[in-house]
């Protein structure tokens, strides 16, 4: 069920600051991009066989910011695998007594494509997102 690795995550303080060392190591770094409705700004770092995800918090309750607090550094915040039908995965999921974070309802994600994610405790402690591809 768990496909490719679609993006590694890692939250921020200071997307600028956390960007230069991909870009100065040669990696295709995007310029900042604001996503209000995920209370995030993101700097994509796009490598050959995945992307890394720099996720800044934007706004008031930014699902990153209490990540932040605990991790003022900043820090790997989610790994998101691909999956070919979101509904079939969470149901797998759900039958094998993981515990899907919210309703269970897919939200659509960053890139315009249904995710739910996966409570740490059932990853050694790392969330963990589903994207439909
Ligand atoms: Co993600």
């Amino acid at each position: 069920m768990l496909g490719r690795i679609n993006h590694i995550a890692i939250a921020v303080p200071d997307l600028t600051a956390a960007a230069m060392p991909y870009r100065n190591l040669g990696a295709k770094v995007s310029e900042p991009q604001p996503l209000p409705e995920h209370g995030a700004a993101v700097v994509f770092v796009e490598l050959e066989n995945t992307k890394v995800e720099l996720l800044q918090p934007l706004g008031e309750n930014s699902p990153i910011s209490a990540f932040l607090e605990k991790n003022p550094s900043g820090g790997m915040h989610h790994i998101c695998y691909e999956v070919a039908d979101i509904l079939v995965a969470r149901d797998r999921a759900v039958a094998l007594g993981l515990r899907v974070l919210g309703d269970g309802t897919p939200k659509i994600g960053a890139h315009g494509k249904p995710v739910l994610f996966l409570h740490p405790k059932d990853f050694s402690g790392t969330l963990t997102e589903l994207e439909q591809i």
